[in-house]
């Protein structure tokens, strides 16, 4: 089973390039089976010996060799190389390759997405277009001619500026490109195709004129105006808050409909996954107006956290990810709801990244040990490693942290470099030693804190002292203590009396505070200070009194959190650590105190009502019974209605009905109404009226949270009302992939049966990543009942179909067996269900590296 595609990679083994191309000329003539790429580059030996060039090159067809412009025979093919002897010390090398992008289902290098040419290069795609240095730290100028025919693919492009264009003989045409700024070839991209263009400009702070296009689906224009709006706002907010301006005179963004993720920054011209892309209100929920608006951003900002300054090596991915998305972060606190914001980054790492974690495929932000790289785009590279920036932020403030960032660009602009480069930055701009904080990158695992409080009346003193222990992990026994900023509210009576920041460095520290009047509640870790669990020992009263008293929104929240979260473990009989919990009256009554207050701060209270997930309470304990705790979340959300039924409807009558428009009050009242409907929708007498709330409602984020409520609610409900969504919806696969989501997800007991009639809908393709992660990762992921019934069936369900996606595009089969892979929480039987199943996948012949690596390491 093991063969070349297996072979690991260690951080350690870096080497700086033998030979570099600081020239690249690709001039590539499209057709569907036989593309053409001549790809001509001016190489430099580095190296004092006279080693060969090795050249990375996947399912290519060679067609020639030649060095400086002569026939050249001094190579060996291998199975992914190119091995080229008995160069001279620089030179002029001609590659010319052949390929078949309409049969490349991976959806990696250049590949056909509907009726358009698109490329996906990051992270080690480039060596499926040409033999190449597909590496990082390999930067050059770009010259790239694209020619294809110009009916069916009027827009040919590239990154950078065109310089040429013109027509060719048989209907086809060319047009030439620069990109003046050295990069890596993984952001290199090149899209062909007919399409709509919305064009619009930015002037930068500085008075540069930047032409903006966006290029869409034809017929799909005016979906594209929020995208377009979103990329204004990320232009104008990096100039205000890093002082960043954009570099080229044109911004480029495609929206296609296979792609295998988000979104990529290629310079100057994005290639986006039309899901982050189209929108309007009938179409569109708010969450898909965030999440656009969001990775727009996130994809723009690249440009300099990533383009101008890259990675040396892919270890070092989080150096851009990590610092991105906290980038992207920040923007959208400041363009909504900071709040809101931070409690949904909070469930992703609690929900996946505490997962990530706890499992097989654990790893630091900077791991050290890789198979495939494509499976290290993961919440603890991207997510736990902007978490990381944001301690970051914490610690050295905004003020600092500018400084830092303006070193940063100082110092490496037009570099690649590491992730330590980046913190000596941040340490040389502020005189802070961060060596301790290092820790962070090299270091895997959830750190868990505890906390105890001692009060001396007497002294008016209190001792708070916290210690941390990260337990070990899949890979890697040992830990040391971490730099851990814990926010600490100490709250009386009254309210607050102190409200501070502490460092814990070491493994047990003691912190003194002073006149302190009364033995104080901790609020401790407000805001997710730190990636940590967070122990404290407090009982649910204290719990309470920081649910109304705490200055810290968020630590309202997380209280309420953890006062759902003990509940529930103990109503399901769960191992773990869990307080004594409040009674269901008590529960009640706080929901209670919390609805009178909802037309105040209607986003606050909408999410203070929803309990945790089922995959976050999953996380917090040992041996779960599936069954028992999806029961009791269930059975609390039943008491919850039929308890508070008027005080909801009276929150639900008095929001006012306005006309759909993406706009941060509206978007705060709707959730509330649809986290309402979340309950009522639970009780017979309001079936009438949740099918009106989804009938009369003028935009998808109501008729989805209608569908939801039903979902969760009433079986007839959600039958009828879903088959009015198909109606509507039938042509428009990106609409209907939440029509999917709804019927995989819904815990129903005929489900593989009804997944079965889903996957021969006419709008489902295996091939489409949106339409397998809408049907199949939905099951996974997010229906409990079905994936992990008793008998095994889901895990078996889901194997079948990872064993047909593997061949097709094995980037999304190894994404879609992260389910398998995460049962450490589970009992033994299901743990026993589930290696059976992976020894299957196993055994598959010709298994992608990708999911090798993922399934055996969880096989262990
Ligand atoms: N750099 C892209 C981003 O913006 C993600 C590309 C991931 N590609 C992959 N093959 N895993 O986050
Ligand atoms: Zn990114």
């Amino acid at each position: 089973m093991q063969n070349a595609r297996h072979a690991i990679k260690r951080r350690s083994d870096y080497q700086s390039p033998a030979y570099v191309i600081q020239h690249v000329e690709l001039d590539i003539d499209l057709y569907p089976h036989e593309t053409r790429v001549i790809c001509t580059t001016q190489v430099e030996r580095k190296s004092a010996d006279q080693q060969p060039l090795v050249l990375d090159g996947v399912d290519l067809q060679l067609l020639s060799v030649r060095v400086n412009g002569a026939d050249w025979t001094n190579y060996v093919e291998k199975e992914q190389t190119l091995v080229v002897d008995g160069l001279p010390d620089a030179f002029t090398l001609t590659i010319e390759t052949q390929i078949d992008p309409a049969n490349n289902s991976s959806l990696e290098g250049l590949y056909k997405s509907g009726d358009a040419y698109c490329t996906q290069c990051e992270a080690e795609g480039f060596r499926k277009i040409t033999y190449f240095l597909d590496r990082p730290d390999i930067m050059a100028e770009y010259r790239v001619t694209v020619r294809g025919n110009k009916s069916a693919y009027p827009y040919l492009l590239s990154n950078g500026n065109v310089v040429a264009k013109g027509e060719l003989d048989d209907g086809r045409h060319f047009v030439t490109w620069h990109d003046p700024f050295p990069k890596p070839c993984y952001l290199f991209a090149l899209v062909a195709g007919d399409f709509d263009l919305l064009s619009d400009n930015f002037v930068t702070a500085s008075g540069r004129e930047v032409a903006l296009e966006l290029y869409v689906d034809k017929g799909k224009r005016e979906r594209g105006y929020h995208a377009l709006d979103s990329l204004k706002r990320a232009m104008a907010w990096d100039e205000q808050t890093f002082g960043l301006e954009y570099d080229l005179d044109i911004y480029m963004i495609v929206a296609v409909d296979f792609f295998n993720m988000g979104a990529m920054e290629n310079k100057g011209l994005n290639v986006f996954n039309s899901k982050y892309v189209l929108a309007d209100g009938q179409s569109a929920t708010d969450d898909d107006y965030f999440h656009i608006e969001s990775v727009i951003a996130h994809e723009y900002f690249h440009n300099w956290t990533g383009n101008r300054v890259t990675c040396r090596d892919w270890f070092q991915l989080s150096l851009k990810e990590g610092l991105t998305v906290f980038r992207d972060q920040q923007f959208s606190a400041d363009m909504a709801s900071p709040l809101v914001n931070r409690i949904n980054q909070v469930n992703v790492m609690r929900e996946h990244q505490f997962a990530e974690d706890a499992g097989p495929m654990s790893h630091p932000i900077r791991p050290d040990v890789v198979m495939e790289m494509n499976n290290f785009y993961t919440v603890t590279v991207y997510d736990k490693g902007a978490e990381v920036i944001r301690m970051l932020h914490t610690l050295l403030g905004v003020q600092g942290f500018r400084r830092g960032m303006d070193l940063y660009f100082e110092r490496h602009d037009g570099q690649a470099v590491t992730c330590d480069d980046f913190v000596q930055a941040m340490q040389d701009a502020n005189q802070h030693d961060l060596t301790l904080f290092k820790r962070w990158y090299s270091q895997s695992g959830t750190p868990v804190v505890r906390a105890s409080g001692e009060y001396d009346q007497q002294a008016r003193q209190f001792k708070l002292t916290l210690t941390q222990h990260t337990p070990a992990t899949a890979d890697q026994a040992e830990k040391q203590p971490l730099m851990i900023p814990v926010n600490t509210e100490l709250l009386g009576n009254q309210g607050t009396m102190v409200q501070t920041v502490l460092s814990l460095t070491q493994a047990q520290q003691t912190f003194v505070f002073d006149n302190i009047d009364q033995a104080p509640v901790m609020s401790l870790l407000g805001n997710f200070s730190a990636p940590v669990r967070l122990y404290d020992g407090q009982n649910s009263s204290a719990r309470q009194h920081i649910v109304m008293y705490a200055n810290d929104p968020f630590s309202r929240w997380d209280a309420m959190q953890t006062l759902y979260g003990d509940y529930l473990h103990c109503q399901a009989g769960s191992a773990g650590e869990f307080a004594e919990p409040i009674s269901t009256a008590g529960i009640v009554e706080l929901q209670r105190s919390l609805l009178n207050q909802a037309m105040d701060s209607p986003a606050l209270v909408a999410e203070m009502l929803c309990l945790p997930s089922f995959e976050t309470l999953v996380q917090q304990a040992e041996q779960i019974d599936v069954d028992a705790l999806f029961d009791a979340r269930n059975a609390l959300l039943n008491q919850l209605a039929e308890a508070l039924e008027q005080d909801m409807l009276a929150v639900v009558q008095q929001l006012p009905a306005q006309a759909y428009d993406y706009q941060q009050n509206q978007v705060e009242q709707r959730r509330l109404r649809n986290v309402l409907w979340l309950y009522l929708g639970r009780l017979d007498q309001h079936q009438a009226a949740l099918k009106s709330h989804y009938h009369d409602a003028d935009n998808m984020t109501d008729c989805l949270g209608a569908l939801r409520a039903a979902q969760e609610g009433n079986e007839q409900t959600f039958d009828q009302l879903m088959v009015a969504f198909e109606q509507r919806w039938q042509d428009d696969p990106l609409v209907l992939d939440k029509w999917f989501g709804l019927h995989a997800s819904a815990p129903r007991k005929d489900c593989l049966s009804r997944l079965d009639l889903l996957s021969g809908h006419k709008q489902f393709s295996l091939n489409n990543p949106n339409r397998v992660r809408a049907l199949l990762g939905s099951f996974a992921f997010y229906n409990p009942k079905g994936f992990h019934a008793k008998d095994g069936s889901g895990y078996r369900y889901l194997t079948d179909y990872l064993k047909r996606i593997d061949p097709i595009n094995p980037q999304v089969a190894a994404r879609l067996v992260t389910p398998l892979t995460q049962f450490r929480h589970l009992d033994s039987e299901r743990k026993s269900l589930i290696e059976t199943q992976l020894h299957r996948l196993l055994d598959t012949p010709n298994l992608s590296g990708d999911v090798f690596e993922k399934v055996s390491k969880a096989l262990g």
